[in-house]
C-alpha cells in the first residue's frame, strides 16, 4: 500500500537507522555493558548534583545561548565563547553542519572506518558520502587529499577515530587542513581528545580561525559521562557558528544538560581519575588479549578493537599491517576453524552476561570493539574472552 502523504527528500530513504550499542541480555538481570564507549565511573558526582538542583526549575525554559556553559568553555580551553555553539550532542551538530553544507550534487569525504553518523547525515542531507580507504586502520591524508572533487564540500574526521582508535598526529591534521581547498569543511570531531596524551595530538582547536573553514567537535558523552543528558558542542568560524545559530532549535540543550555539563567540566579531579583509570585498563586489556593471541589495534580512545582470525581460512585482513601476522592460529584459535570468529566471540561473551560492539557495519567483521570499563568488568570480560580462546 502506497502511503498518503508527500515523499521525504531525497536520500533520507537510503540510509539505514543508527543502531546503538546493545545493552540488555535476555534473561540476565546484570550485564557488563562494553558496548557504547561510556564511562566506566558513571557521571562526575559534582555533575550529578548539579543536575539534581535542577529539578525545581524544569519548568522554565533553559537558556538558549547556553551562555554560561559556552564561558566555562572558553575559560577552560581558551577560545573564543562568541564561537561555541553547543548542541543535543555532537551528533546534533553533525546533522545541522551537514544540511547547512550539503545538498545534491555535494560530496562529504570521511576514512574507511568512520563514525556512522557521516553517513547518515551527508546522506540524509542529499548528498553523497564517500568513504577513503584507511592505511593500517588509520586516516590516510594523502588518499584524503586525493578524493577532494570540486564537489567535496565537508571532509568529516574523527581524531582519535570510533571505532578503529587510531588518530593522527597534530603535523598530519595540519597537513590536511592547509592543503584541502577552502571550498571545503575540515570537521575534526574530537569526541576522545580528552583521553589523549600524547604529545603529538592535538583535538585540533587551534586550527579554528575565526575565518576559516575548520570546525572542531566535542562531546560531554565520553569522559564527562553525560551521554544521556546529550550535550555536545562546536568551535567555529564565526560565519559557520551564525549559520548554526539560525539552523539549531532556540532551546536545543536542556537546563539540566547546561548545569550538569558545566560541573563536570569543572570536576578536574574526576576527568583525571578516568583518564588514568582508561590508559592502564586499556593497556591491560591490550596485553592481556595478545597474551591469547589476538590482535589488538593500539588505540588511544576509551576502547580496544580485538580482532579474530577470519573463519574459515584465517586469511589476512586487506587492511592488516605487514607483521602483524596471525598469531591466534597458533594458539588454538585455528586460523581455520569456523565458529572461532568474532561472531562466536561475542555469542560466547554474551553467554558470560558481557556486551562488546560487533564491527560489521563499521566494514571490520573480524573484530569487536570494546569500551574500558570498571575493573571488575575488565577482569570479568577478559576471564569469559579467555575461556572462548582456550575453549578450542
Ligand atoms: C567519533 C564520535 N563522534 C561523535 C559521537 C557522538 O557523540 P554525542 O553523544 O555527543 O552525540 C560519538 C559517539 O560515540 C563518536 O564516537
Amino acid at each position: 500500500m502506497t502511503p498518503k502523504g508527500p515523499t521525504p527528500r531525497p536520500g533520507i530513504l537510503d540510509v539505514a537507522p543508527y543502531v546503538g550499542g546493545e545493552s540488555a541480555l535476555p534473561g540476565m538481570t546484570r550485564v557488563v555493558k562494553l558496548s557504547s564507549n561510556e564511562n566506566a565511573f558513571g557521571p562526575s558526582p559534582k555533575a550529578m548534583e548539579a543536575y539534581t538542583l535542577c529539578a525545581p526549575q524544569i519548568h522554565r525554559y533553559p537558556d538558549g545561548g547556553c551562555v554560561s556553559l559556552r564561558r566555562a568553555l572558553a575559560e577552560t580551553w581558551k577560545l573564543d565563547s562568541d564561537r561555541i555553539v553547543c548542541g543535543a550532542g555532537s551528533d546534533e551538530l553533525i546533522v545541522l553542519l551537514a544540511r547547512a553544507y550539503l545538498g545534491p550534487g555535494d560530496e562529504a569525504l570521511y576514512s574507511e572506518h568512520e563514525f556512522s553518523m557521516y553517513p547518515i547525515a551527508t546522506t540524509t542531507a542529499g548528498a553523497r558520502a564517500i568513504k577513503v580507504k584507511e592505511t593500517n586502520l588509520t586516516a590516510d591524508v594523502g588518499l584524503l587529499l586525493a578524493a577532494v572533487t570540486p564537489a567535496t564540500k565537508i571532509v568529516f574526521l574523527a581524531n582519535p577515530n570510533n571505532p578503529t582508535g587510531t588518530y593522527l598526529p597534530a603535523a598530519e591534521v595540519r597537513r590536511l587542513r592547509d592543503l584541502l581547498p577552502a571550498t571545503a569543511l575540515l570537521i575534526l570531531d574530537a569526541a576522545y581528545a580528552e583521553f589523549v596524551t600524547h604529545p603529538d595530538y592535538t583535538s585540533g582547536a587551534e586550527l579554528v580561525e575565526p575565518d576559516g573553514n575548520v570546525v572542531m567537535l566535542r562531546t560531554f558523552s565520553k569522559i564527562y559521562g553525560l551521554g544521556g543528558l546529550r550535550l555536545g558542542w562546536a568551535y567555529c568560524p564565526a560565519a559557520v557558528a551564525d549559520v548554526l545559530n539560525r539552523m539549531r532549535g532556540p532551546f536545543n540543550v536542556s537546563s539540566a544538560a547546561q548545569a550538569a555539563g558545566a560541573a563536570a567540566l569543572a570536576d578536574t579531579t574526576f576527568t583525571a581519575k578516568v583518564r588514568a583509570h582508561v590508559e592502564t585498563w586499556r593497556e591491560w586489556t591490550g596485553a592481556e588479549a595478545r597474551k591469547l593471541g589476538l590482535e589488538v589495534t593500539p588505540g588511544v580512545g576509551n576502547f580496544v578493537l580485538i580482532h579474530f582470525p577470519r573463519a574459515p581460512g584465517g586469511a589476512r585482513r586487506p587492511d592488516q599491517g605487514p607483521g602483524a601476522g596471525n598469531a591466534a592460529g597458533s594458539l588454538g584459535l585455528g586460523a581455520s576453524a569456523p565458529g572461532r570468529d568474532a561472531a562466536a566471540a561475542d555469542a560466547f561473551l554474551k553467554s558470560r552476561g558481557v556486551i562488546a560492539r560487533r564491527m560489521e557495519r563499521y566494514g571490520i567483521g573480524q573484530a569487536l570493539r570494546v569500551t574500558i570499563g570498571r575493573e571488575d568488568e575488565m577482569r570479568a570480560f577478559m576471564a569469559a574472552l579467555a575461556d572462548f580462546v582456550k575453549r578450542g
